[in-house]
């Protein structure tokens, strides 16, 4: 498997993170998942303009990560994945330097990795057309849940408690309100309404989000972003998580609750099926190149 590591294109057996790098040692770094659809990245400049701005807020020393585009482009092809649907995993630390708290002087160059690899849907897309299960957790994150760094411990501890319980994932609780899954975005209907959260500190502006906004638009579907509360969801005719790996799922089971007898809701379906067309034009475009 050929990746990319700092500025060079080298075989991933090949590549040599020092033990100083502060991803390593303090989860001191950004990263971002692309998806690629045989060959075609999928709103690439969402995704390296979200890295730009974690650079910015975790005063990385340097913001312009545009070049990651082409880079994902040659890893593509390098990989074979030209005609596969593949997804790319871009990570930059803050570089190596000794463990200290405080920036080190001179700041190092940031820590650069890229990889591309076949799609694998995991637990939660498998289930995209029937459906999942979520569980409710308590949000134990930080309060800048906006920018994408790799420090995801609660992500995880929360991911592994819904795999323990049988479910796909699990959707942070912050004073009642639903916020977001540990890897996806939560999006509920309520009076045909579709609702999620306001974008804020305490949830990630998700490409996938935006681009569901989008095909709402286009499905004469309306959309509010305010606060879901917990105790309001039994009122919701759907529920749903988007993101770039799990794209639109419905949720049909919460905790101990089955909902709408364990079937995929009408708004989840027909936005699953504007995602589908809007993928294979993207696919078709890409193909007649
Ligand atoms: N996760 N919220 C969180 C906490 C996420 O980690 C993600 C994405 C999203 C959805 O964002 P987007 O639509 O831009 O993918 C929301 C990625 C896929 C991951 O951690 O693998």
């Amino acid at each position: 498997m050929i990746v990319y590591f700092n500025e060079q294109f080298m075989d991933k057996e090949k590549v040599c993170i020092s033990p100083d790098d502060r991803g390593f040692l303090f989860a001191d770094g950004l990263y971002e998942v692309i998806r690629s659809y045989k060959g075609s990245l999928f709103r690439a400049k969402e995704h390296l303009n979200r890295l730009s701005y974690g650079a910015v807020h975790l005063k990385l020393g340097r913001t312009d990560f545009s070049e990651l585009e082409e880079i994902a482009g040659e890893l593509i092809v390098r990989n074979g994945l030209e005609s596969k649907d593949a997804t790319i995993y871009f990570q930059v630390t803050r570089g190596a330097a000794k463990r200290s708290h405080a920036f080190p002087h001179p700041l190092p160059s940031p820590t650069i990795y890229a990889v591309a690899s076949i799609f694998d849907p995991g637990p939660a897309g498998k289930k995209r057309e029937k459906g999942i299960h979520i569980i409710t957790i308590a949000d134990t994150r930080w309060a800048r849940c906006d920018l994408k760094t790799t420090a995801l411990t609660p992500n995880i501890l929360a991911n592994q408690v819904a795999v323990e319980n049988g479910a796909q994932e699990a959707i942070f609780i912050r004073d009642g309100v639903m916020l977001e899954g540990t890897h996806s975005n939560f999006m509920a209907v309520f009076d045909n309404v579709l609702v999620t959260a306001p974008l804020s500190n305490y949830i990630l502006g998700g490409i996938t989000r935006k681009f569901i906004f989008e095909l709402c638009a286009r499905e004469n579907i309306s959309v509010e972003e305010r606060p879901i509360f917990e105790k309001d969801i039994h009122m919701a005719t759907e529920m749903m998580i988007v993101g770039t790996t799990t794209e639109v799922t419905s949720i049909v089971r919460m905790n101990d609750i089955i909902f709408r007898d364990g079937r995929p809701g009408p708004v989840a379906r027909a936005l699953q099926e504007a995602y589908t067309s809007e993928i294979k034009i993207i696919k078709n475009l890409h193909a007649n190149k």
